[in-house]
């Protein structure tokens, strides 16, 4: 390429790429894309939409528009899910030097990017933050409980990251790519709140700005984020907070092991106050314990692998053998070490200790197998 034409190239590339990542969105995504060509003007910008399979047929309207429009592009995940993961994949397919991330449903206040262009420029920040919590900012968008909701949840989020940032929910950002290229190796991606992961993964403190956004009530569909959302959001949290030390799930399933240890014995003293003999009492205990566990890991630990149906009861037997295979070995390493040191509670403990990290290990790979496709 010869120089003027390589300069003109240039001249045209993008510098801008808004991310947005789209789930039952169509009727959103035309209406989007026109308040961007209003507020983007004399910006060199595009919109890359990244559509998880939705059954409204947002791909296709998204296309529709692309083969019009240069400035739109599309990516489709089949089979998977995941507002984080779809963001940075958008932002991964882009080669701009910022990228800002919006929803597709007009709530976001489209207005402010210029400004948050022009600051992060200005000021050499590598990130801005959309907030609904400084000066000038508003949530009309959420009702009472989702605002109370979002605040709990911003105060928690404030728990693991460094930065002070007002908003740390916010799910509108514009930010330097480089920046993002140091991050993304160590990012989380579960869930939702792909901000707070990234300011948790960044390997330095963000230099950071927040800018004053308006979040209004969406026109057009439903909004996604659900019980499931909260409860990522919760292991997203723990995963910053100790998962550099033991993962996450494992102390869930380990919590959930002490519940049942309560249950265990709760069973077995009302048994026998009841006048069962004590071998008896003792094996429905186990029995009553195993359960208990199953169908609280089945709802809390493993709520995003959940089993239902017929797999359920296949994951219920499963975790029987499991379990009972982990009572063996818990019981066999308790005598081991009671015979070599002669001390009770830590021989307890190691056994406990062992059984727990055998029926996790296994029931992780077993009853509650990941689903690849
Ligand atoms: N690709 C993809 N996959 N997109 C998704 C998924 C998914 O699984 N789930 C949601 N989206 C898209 C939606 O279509 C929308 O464009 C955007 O992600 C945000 O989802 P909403 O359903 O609109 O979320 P919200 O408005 O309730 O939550 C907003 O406020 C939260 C703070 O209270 C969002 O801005 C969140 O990012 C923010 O944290
Ligand atoms: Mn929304």
């Amino acid at each position: 390429m010869d120089m003027r034409a390589e300069s003109a190239a240039a001249a045209m590339a993008t510098e801008l790429t808004v991310v947005v990542p789209t789930f039952n969105e169509r009727e959103n995504v035309p209406l989007l894309v026109e308040r961007l060509d209003r507020a983007l003007a004399g910006i060199a910008w595009e919109v890359i939409f990244v559509d998880d399979d939705s059954p409204d047929g947002t791909a296709d309207a998204v296309r529709d528009l692309a083969r019009r429009d240069p400035r739109v592009r599309g990516i489709e995940r089949i089979g998977r899910r995941g507002l984080s993961s779809a963001t940075v994949e958008g932002v991964l397919a882009s080669s701009s030097p910022y990228f800002a991330v919006m929803d597709a449903d007009l709530q976001h206040d489209d207005e402010r990017l210029p400004d948050m262009l022009a600051r992060i420029k200005a000021e050499h920040l590598d990130i801005v933050v959309g907030s609904r919590h400084i000066e000038g900012g508003t949530l009309e968008g959420l009702n009472r409980q989702r605002q109370a909701i979002s605040r709990l949840a911003g105060k928690a989020g404030r728990l693991v990251i460094k930065a002070d940032l007002s908003d740390p929910m916010s799910g509108y950002f514009l930010m330097d790519r480089r920046v993002f290229d140091e991050t993304v190796h160590n990012l989380s991606l579960q869930g939702f709140k792909i901000l707070l992961d990234l300011f948790a993964s960044a390997p330095r403190p963000l230099r950071f700005a927040e800018v004053a956004c308006r979040f209004l009530p969406r026109q057009h569909g439903q909004s996604k984020l659900d019980s499931m959302a909260a409860w990522e959001f919760g292991m997203l949290i723990l995963d910053k907070l100790i998962g550099r030390y033991v993962p996450v799930r494992f102390v869930v399933f380990a919590f959930v092991g002490g519940t049942g240890l309560a249950v265990h014995l709760v069973t077995l003293y009302l048994l026998s106050f009841a006048g069962v003999g004590f071998a008896a009492a003792q094996t429905v205990a186990v029995i009553a314990a195993m359960t208990w566990n199953f169908f609280l890991n089945n709802l809390i630990t493993y709520r995003d692998r959940r089993l239902r149906g017929f797999a359920l009861v296949r994951g219920l037997l499963t975790f029987y053998a499991i379990c009972a295979v982990g009572a063996v070995a818990n019981i066999g390493v308790a005598e081991i070490v009671y015979s070599d040191r002669g001390i009770l509670w830590l021989a307890g403990i190691a056994g406990a200790a062992i059984g727990v990290v055998w029926n996790f290990a296994v029931s992780n790979y077993l009853t509650w197998r990941r689903r690849t496709g």
